[in-house]
């Protein structure tokens, strides 16, 4: 007993010494949890979790599957068949193919179906992870953006319908509605504004869109998951209590390619690591 009551009063005193240090930070710094957030992210950056979703999805993407029985290597991503490296850094973009313009989970849905013969049924199901139903998407993505790291944002507007799909996810980004008549802009259109204690970056700005998107997909330390964009975007529509979006669908493309040009010029840094 005594080893064990004498290890729980050590950490007791630990921890009692940390809260008086945290304290007196907290009277010195203002805004003081996204600096130590910032430090933390800092300290783990050195090995982020996501490596291992980013060596699944690789591993996925080149083990043949499907009806087909095939791999993915032969996918377009936009830059030619089989062209990994920076693809993800100028999507969305318009795929003459499929005569439309997709984001990297639509195309990757749409190699899916083509080249290893699954019904979009398949190519679309578990986008998302739960618990003991790890989800092979997140995992194929997190190996795709990380396929883009270093590279500068460039998403283009040539096609008509690059930029009609643009034009589409500005208005869905000031369109308001829902319980609360809130719009992406109620709480992304502003600088400094915040949740609580969550910083709400303005996505309206070169540096809040780069900042904001080129650090997406993300591990997520409080879900111990890598979640993509759309699962991000899917979390700010149920805040903005709007209804749920079909996974996949052509207006989180919309708010995607307006999110992505915005971000051009913007250094891609993901898979990353958040809160
Ligand atoms: C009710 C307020 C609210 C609304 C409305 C809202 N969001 Fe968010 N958004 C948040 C919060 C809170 C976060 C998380 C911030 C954090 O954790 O640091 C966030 C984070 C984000 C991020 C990631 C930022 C980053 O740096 O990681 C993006 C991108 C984003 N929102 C886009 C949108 C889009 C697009 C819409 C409209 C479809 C939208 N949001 C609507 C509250 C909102």
């Amino acid at each position: 007993m005594k080893p064990i009551r004498s290890l729980a009063r050590r950490a007791a005193l630990a921890l009692a010494a940390t809260a008086a240090a945290a304290g007196a930070a907290a009277v010195h710094a203002q805004g003081s949890t996204a600096d130590e957030i910032a430090k933390y992210r800092q300290m783990l950056a050195e090995g982020n979790p996501a490596e291992l979703w980013e060596a699944a999805g690789e591993e996925l993407w080149k083990k043949p599957a499907g009806p087909k029985n095939a791999s993915l290597e032969q996918c377009d991503l936009g830059k030619g068949p089989g062209v990994t490296k920076g693809a993800y850094a100028e999507l969305p973009r318009y795929f003459k193919d499929a005569n439309k313009v997709m984001d990297l989970e639509q195309r990757l849905a749409w190699c899916r179906v083509t080249l290893q013969g699954l019904t979009k049924e398949e190519a679309t199901r578990n986008p998302f992870s739960a618990s003991g139903k790890p989800s092979d998407i997140e995992r194929l993505v997190a190996y795709l953006t990380g396929e883009s790291r270093g590279v500068k944002m460039n998403v283009q507007l040539n096609h008509p319908e690059e930029k009609r799909t643009y034009a589409l996810g500005q208005k869905m980004f000031f369109y308001r509605g829902g319980a609360y008549d809130f719009a992406c802009a109620t709480c992304h259109a502003v600088d400094g504004q915040r949740i609580r204690l969550q910083d709400l970056p303005n996505l309206l700005t070169d540096k809040g869109a780069q900042a904001a998107y080129t650090t997406w997909p993300a591990y997520r330390v409080s879900q111990g998951e890598v979640r993509s964009m759309q699962h991000r975007l899917y979390d700010c529509l149920r805040q903005q209590r709007f209804p749920e979006p079909a996974y996949g669908s052509d207006v989180i493309t919309a708010l995607t390619m307006f999110l992505a040009k915005n971000a051009n010029g913007g250094t891609y840094d993901g898979p990353a690591m958040k809160r």
